[in-house]
């Protein structure tokens, strides 16, 4: 549905009808007064601007008073946008309840598990399950896509904003009684309810559904299914309140393509998006990068996943930075040549759009010091300059738009159930981080220049020749059969210590670790082995000299397993760290230790090795240069991206530049922080040879 959009936008701001990526911003007009919005329609043609989000934040001004309504200030701006050949991915504009609705109706705040209400005065403090602010919500809703329905410059409906950001989890009683019929669907009864919390536990024996509440501040640790059904709760409730505001817009622009703006990035887990994409017409992010010595890993991690979320099609950057942010606490200014380079490797992961928060830096307000594409200096800006230039880079990559992404050989499994179950409290350690775990892999496999898709536990696993699923806590029965079967036709699966514990209650496989998977691995660990905080422990791995955080005390129980390292030193010296087992051409290898992303690395080409995986990037440019492969209408894209600060010349590589630079002798290179897109005929199926495999 995203080429609907995109076809929309075909008429752009020089009547060049030759589909485009999409470019732009959010954009706010009513924090300013009138005479800016001309020039600000001059400014985006000028930087190659072809669609901006508009009404985010606009309740207050759009419905002053319950009654009153006022949509002439929206209709200006819709006009002149359309004018300027802009389109308009318009907010429903829910986001942020105005006062009069919180005055009159203090019960849709949400509540935090101390009782606390979140009061208004910033923004999203609505409760999901609250009647009475989706009756305003939705009457809002109604309006808007009453008003905009025929409107030439509406392209597509943003639904709310992140939501989630703030209130995804509300412990006020409208979700104690959303919680009871979110239970009360998942179990039928109070036994089986009874049987999956195990509340034999600590005397937690319900007899009355009224009894259940949201897992509130306790005097320990609450009951960890009650935890963890609570997330999986929590994601819904989101997720059916963006299909009520959805249905509206479906019934009333039925043509009109829905999204919403995820944010796959850091931390943020509490929506579960792999299960939330198939709800909208197209998948769109947020993406902020937060500076850290895997940065850059970090960023392209998160596109690669929301493409997995997206299946592989193409998806829509809705928001990420010009420069700094106000929200961290110091807020850096990008780099020369970051602005550009982080866009890219959104574009290299699938987006067909690129834009950001906002377009014009606001100068009142909790976000006066975020960048935007028009900074408070004015476009006579460095920051002016540069976004041009990508709107022009953008222009010249207009050929990619709508291709999707090559699948690559290797598979990473990201898993929201996983990624919730194993972070629990009263677990061996409170230090595992699950998603740090996943992104070391990445960055071990980008530094030997392996190409890896970051995708869903529901994606089609089949198609990769190597699985790597970190810290796969949760494995139900039917995801064990699928991950044998995987290994039995000749696929090749490495998972690490706390791996396949427990099932979809987060009840422990018995009989020892790692559960599910024990049979599979054919190692038995009787007994976890956290490590304290600075602890390490050595290892007979070459590559790989230290393990941190948790050990496994493994015994090898099958004859196919070779023991790829030992523990050095530790409690349990002498013994196996990390193991294979052979399956007929198959295997399946444990890592029972923290390796990093150094230690990962050193490790890898063993792992590599037997699923055949190499790297498709000339000697000289691995460990410097990403590469990401989009493909279709008979040309495959060649994305390359200098990972590092420094040049990095690239030979070897045939195809025509659409974007980078060549070197006096005619040889390609890539400047710090750099990305050069080749384009090469597409000669037929690549990725998987797990078909040639007859796997
Ligand atoms: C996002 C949000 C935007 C803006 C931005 C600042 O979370 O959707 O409205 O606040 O962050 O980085």
């Amino acid at each position: 549905m995203i080429s609907t959009l995109l076809s929309r936008l075909q008429h752009g701001p020089d009547g060049d009808p030759t589909p485009r990526l999409a470019y732009g911003a959010d954009y706010n007009p009513e924090q300013w007064p009138r005479e800016v919005w001309a020039e600000d329609v001059r400014l985006m043609r000028e930087a190659g601007v072809n669609i901006v989000s508009v009404g985010i934040f606009s309740w207050a001004r759009i419905q002053p008073a319950p009654d009153e309504w006022d949509f002439a200030w929206l209709d200006e701006i819709m006009d002149l946008l359309h004018a300027g050949g802009i389109g308009v991915d318009l907010a429903t504009a829910t986001a942020s309840p105005p006062p009069w609705l919180t005055t009159a109706h203090p019960e849709i705040l949400p509540v935090t598990a101390s009782g606390e209400t979140l009061w208004p005065g910033a923004r999203q403090h609505w409760r999901p399950t609250s009647p009475v602010f989706r009756e305003h919500a939705l009457r809002l809703v109604r309006a808007m896509a009453e008003r905009y329905a025929d409107h030439p410059a509406l392209v597509a409906w943003h639904v709310s904003n992140e939501l989630g950001c703030h209130n995804v989890y509300d412990y006020s009683d409208d979700a104690a009684r959303a919680f009871r019929v979110w239970l009360r669907a998942r179990y039928s009864t109070l036994d089986a309810l009874n049987h999956a919390w195990g509340t034999a536990f600590w005397s937690q024996r319900y007899s009355d559904w009224e009894q259940i509440l949201p897992p509130r501040l306790a005097a320990s640790h609450p009951n960890p299914t009650q935890q963890l059904d609570f997330k999986r709760y929590s994601s819904d409730a989101l997720k059916e309140y963006l299909r009520a505001e959805r249905d509206v817009l479906r019934e009333l622009t039925p043509d009109v393509p829905v999204t919403t703006n995820f944010m796959v990035m850091g931390g943020t887990k509490g929506m579960n998006y792999a299960d939330w994409a198939a709800e909208i017409d197209f998948v769109s992010n947020d993406h902020y990068v937060v500076p850290g010595p895997q940065d850059r890993d970090e960023l392209s991690f998160s596109a690669n996943l929301v493409s997995g979320i997206s299946a592989g099609r193409p998806w829509f950057l809705m928001e990420h930075s010009t420069s700094a942010v106000n929200w961290q606490p110091i807020n850096v200014a990008k780099r020369p040549g970051e602005l550009a380079r982080d866009s890219l490797v959104h574009v290299a992961h699938g987006a067909d759009a690129v834009c950001f928060f906002q377009w014009r830096q606001s100068a009142a307000g909790a976000e006066k010091y975020h960048s935007a594409m028009v900074p408070h200096a004015g476009p006579d800006s460095e920051l002016f300059r540069a976004v041009t230039a990508l709107g022009s880079t953008l222009r010249t990559l207009a050929p990619v738009a709508g291709t999707e992404r090559e699948p690559a050989r290797v598979g990473i499994v990201f898993d929201w159930e996983s990624w919730w179950a194993s972070e629990q409290d009263s677990h061996p350690t409170s230090r595992l981080d699950y998603r740090q775990e996943a992104l070391d892999w990445y960055s071990a496999l980008l530094a030997l220049g392996v190409r890896a898709d970051v995708v869903t536990a529901q994606a089609e696993l089949d198609r990769y020749d190597l699985l790597i699923a970190p810290v796969l806590h949760m494995v139900p029965t039917a995801l064990a059969k699928d991950l044998t079967r995987y290994v039995e036709q000749g696929g090749h699966l490495v998972t690490t210590y706390f791996s396949g514990v427990v099932d979809e209650n987060d009840h422990v496989w018995l009989g020892g670790y790692p559960g599910a998977l024990r049979e599979l691995l054919g190692i038995r660990v009787e007994e976890f082995g956290p490590l304290l905080d600075g602890d390490a422990v050595e290892l007979d791995l070459d590559g790989a000299p230290t393990g941190s955080l948790w050990t496994d005390r493994i015994t090898v129980t099958d004859l196919d397993v070779d023991v790829l390292g030992r523990y050095r030193s530790g409690a349990h010296t002498g013994l196996p760290a990390v193991t294979r087992r052979t399956v007929g051409r198959g295997s399946a290898a444990y890592v029972s230790t923290r390796l990093g992303a150094d230690g990962l690395a050193g490790l890898l080409p063993r792992l590599l090795t037997p699923a055949g995986v190499t790297s498709e990037l000339p000697d000289a440019a691995r460990g410097d240069v990403e590469l990401t492969v989009r493909r279709g209408s008979g040309a495959r894209y060649l994305f390359l991206v200098n990972r590092t600060d420094a040049p990095v010349p690239l030979a070897g590589l045939d195809g025509e530049l659409l974007i980078g630079r060549k070197d006096a002798d005619g040889a390609l290179v890539l400047p710090p922080r750099d990305v050069a897109v080749l384009r090469q005929p597409d000669r037929g199926r690549r990725g998987s040879n797990r078909c040639r495999n007859g796997g």
